[in-house]
């Protein structure tokens, strides 16, 4: 069987989930199962970065131990992953000991090779992207990404020859033995190796909250590089299930992540002497209602109250469905309630209902399916399968789903055009022919809308499998 290696970042665990972590993490969860349905041996992982001084200081200003606090996130991350039918197989937190202990293991490697050494590092760092950032990108003086002030800071550090290993980096970039998609946030990796970008730092004098680094106690590892490794040590390196599923297929990440990804995280790959993931993912990020996500502007949308309102596979679909992930997007929750109505109840929703009623009414739920489907639906069908199939492969989920409503849309045209209702009124012997090729159809659809819906699918098989005994209707997506 072949196997199928797919990770989201770690988040941080400085704060509850929003919709941007959940955007990710569902991402991941349908590319998984649609693998996991076409047969693939999936080990799909996702996660927490728990260290660093961000964290180290909302935990303080809490008046916690870091432990203590991100015990507590860990578990509202764990909660709405549940909630949300996320099928990780696997959930690595930097604060646990398999990682602690992996992480040692690959410094020393890093640290036996010529690429680590020590210097002075003086210049601005900022918090909030826990990196260090040059004069140039300040504006004001203010970090462009956080709008605060970044620290100066001037301390011993280790570096990584980061310079040593640009132009094999590029080189794998530009065949393609390191892909990155879409094709935009490639140019963008290339536009910085260009700009020659510096040496980094690997360790912290300062912060204690993190692992300390091997011979040299007094530092800690700087907090991206921990975090990078998680993807090995998840996998339990250099251990049989680090064998069987390294490298990764691919690694979906937001934009604002991709130079962590494209250059450093390859870099120390190339230095441990490890293959490279084959693709990175990048998606674009969510703005609400035209500004970015922030606690300070309160315009952050909890997923909770999301499937509150709508349940669990709606969410699901009404994130996904929002935007094309190579784009950034603009979130307006005023338009989940117009689409849930527009999509899920008014289309998805009512095409069942119709369909099903009618041949439980006309045909007590007993359908010939030897009769061949209708031309017309068929070829409808190949073409959307082919699209369908396309999008899936190339991880473009808005677009799968597309081609599965307008398929919808063409099939509510169809049934109007036949009218099976007048068909039956009139003993038209082709009316079966209708309802067994909607009937096709309809367990065409479910097929792909399992990924995104597994819980829906789960019920329509059901129903469908006991479509004689069936008294009730199907209420796929309630109204609200
Ligand atoms: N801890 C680092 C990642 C380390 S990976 C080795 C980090 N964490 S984070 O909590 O800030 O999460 C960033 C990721 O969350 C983004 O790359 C993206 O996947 C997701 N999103 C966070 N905000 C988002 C939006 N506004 N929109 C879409 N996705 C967003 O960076």
């Amino acid at each position: 069987m072949k196997k199928f290696y797919i990770t989201t970042p770690i988040y941080y665990s400085s704060g509850k989930p929003h919709i941007g972590h959940a955007f990710t993490t569902l991402c991941a969860d349908v590319i998984s199962r649609y693998k996991r349905k076409l047969g693939f041996d999936v080990m799909f992982v996702t996660g927490l970065d728990e260290h660093g001084s961000k964290i180290e200081k909302i935990a303080h200003n809490q008046k916690m131990e870091p432990q203590v606090f991100v015990d507590l996130i860990a578990q509202k991350y764990l909660a709405l992953w549940k909630r949300l039918n996320i099928k990780y197989d696997n959930f690595i937190r930097t604060s646990s000991d398999q990682h602690k202990r992996i992480v040692k293991t690959l410094m020393n490697n890093l640290n036996s090779t010529p690429d680590v050494y020590a210097d002075t590092y003086e210049g601005f760092y900022c918090t909030g992207c826990e990196n260090f950032i040059t004069e140039k990108d300040l504006i004001d003086g203010f970090c462009p990404n956080h709008l605060k002030k970044p620290q100066l800071i001037k301390e011993k550090n280790y570096f990584f020859n980061l310079k040593r290993y640009l132009p094999i980096i590029k080189e794998k970039i530009l065949n393609n033995e390191l892909k990155i998609v879409p094709e935009n946030r490639k140019n963008e990796i290339l536009a910085i190796i260009k700009e020659d970008i510096p040496n980094f730092s690997i360790t912290r004098r300062k912060v204690r909250w993190g692992i300390p680094f091997p011979f040299f106690p007094d530092q800690t590892i700087y907090v991206w590089v921990d975090a990078l490794m998680n993807y090995l040590t998840v996998l339990d390196f250099p251990q049989e299930r680090f064998r069987k599923y390294w490298p990764a297929d691919v690694q979906i990440i937001g934009a604002e992540i991709n130079k962590f990804h494209s250059i450093y995280w390859p870099a120390l790959l190339l230095s441990l002497k490890l293959p490279l993931p084959k693709e990175i993912f990048v998606h674009g990020l969510f703005t609400v209602n035209g500004q970015k996500m922030s606690k300070t502007l309160g315009n952050v949308i909890d997923p909770h109250i999301m499937i509150n309102r709508f349940g669990a596979d709606a969410t699901r679909y009404l994130l996904l469905s929002q935007f094309p992930a190579y784009e950034h997007g603009d979130v307006k929750e005023s338009e989940f309630e117009k689409k849930y109505n527009s999509d899920l109840v008014n289309g998805v929703g009512n095409l069942f209902e119709r369909v099903l009623t009618l041949i439980i009414n006309n045909k007590k739920g007993i359908i010939e399916d030897k009769i061949p489907p209708d031309r017309v639906i068929t070829d409808l069908l190949r073409s959307t399968a082919m699209d369908y199939q396309q999008h899936m492969k190339d991880y473009e989920l808005y677009n799968a789903l597309k081609k599965v409503f307008s398929f919808i849309k063409e099939l509510d045209i169809y049934i109007n055009e036949k009218k099976p209702w007048l068909m039956q009124k009139s003993n038209d012997p082709k009316l079966d022919g209708v309802l067994s090729s909607l009937l096709y159809a309809l367990k065409q659809i479910t097929d792909w809308i399992e990924p995104f819906l597994p819980e829906k699918t789960k019920k329509i098989r059901t129903y469908i499998d006991n479509l004689k005994e069936q008294r009730d209707k199907l209420h796929l997506f309630p109204r609200l």
